[in-house]
């Protein structure tokens, strides 16, 4: 696992670098994109690179991470609507190559097995954007979620709900209480992990994140058993880190080429 400990503006530039690599590499790559607002820097950042250098996603396809269960198809909070909005219409993605678990099905597990098959049939994420909840969580993967779990429904916790709540007009009560989520299993099998963090709120999860037990209890902790995981934090985020001046000199000596 590699942890990056920068101010948010180059975290922002140093995810997008990456994914700009790998759609010059090969335009029908498949990326796993998050929402909330760990990925947005980002999404401004490849917005901008196609306006400005032509980044295309024209080839790529898309799969989100989860989805509320039940918000109505034109609800500004839907994830569909958030990632058409953040970053599909934003460039040149064709609606259609951008995915993500059916919050509205009538069959929600049926919907889920599917999903698992889209990403499957896809060849599987090669980038997977992500952020992390404040109790550990992965796209909605909750406390005690199996580490093995593939897409299903969850239940969100009052504190996911609490802190959603600021998309919602400030009122927990409006936080649907269930959505569909990519399992801990699903996102392990991406090819390689790049989790935003910033602020100091998010100081212990990171801390739990990369340098905890890995365990049930905060569920981002499996992705210390990932073979490419890469960890971009700001200062308050990593203000918990006991090895934080370890990871800063290894950044610090890392060579240019190499990438994230
Ligand atoms: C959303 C998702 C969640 C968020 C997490 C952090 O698709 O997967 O895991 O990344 O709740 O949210 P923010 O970034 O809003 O702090």
């Amino acid at each position: 696992m590699e942890v990056v400990i920068a101010p948010a503006e180059e975290l922002a530039v140093l995810a997008a670098d990456a994914v700009e690599a790998l759609l010059r590499r090969r335009p029908r790559s498949v990326l796993g994109l998050a929402t909330g607002s760990s990925p947005l820097k980002v999404y401004d950042e490849l917005a901008r690179r196609h306006e400005q250098d032509g980044l295309s996603f024209a080839d790529a396809r898309g799969f989100m991470l989860d989805e509320y269960v039940g918000l109505a198809a034109d609800h500004p909070e839907r994830y569909r609507n958030v990632i058409a909005t953040e970053i599909a219409e934003r460039v040149d993605w064709p609606a259609e190559q951008v995915a993500g678990p059916d919050g509205l099905a009538a069959d929600l597990p049926a919907a889920c097995a599917a999903y698992e098959t889209a990403i499957a049939d896809a060849g599987g994420v090669d980038l997977q954007i992500l952020g992390i909840g404040t109790d550990g969580h992965i796209a909605f993967n909750e406390p005690g979620s199996s580490l093995a779990s593939r897409t299903r429904i969850k239940t969100l916790t009052r504190q996911t709900r609490v802190d959603n709540a600021r998309f919602f007009d400030g009122d927990v009560d409006k936080v649907p209480t269930h959505c569909l989520t990519q399992g801990l299993g699903t996102i392990m099998a991406a090819r390689h992990l790049v989790l935003l963090a910033t602020g100091r709120h998010k100081a212990e999860a990171v801390h739990q994140l990369v340098e905890g037990p890995v365990s049930a209890l905060w569920p981002a902790t499996v992705m210390q058993m990932h073979p490419h995981a890469t960890v971009l934090v700001d200062e308050a985020a990593a203000s918990r880190l006991q090895l934080a001046d370890y990871y800063r000199q290894t950044y610090a000596s890392k060579p240019d080429w190499q990438g994230l």
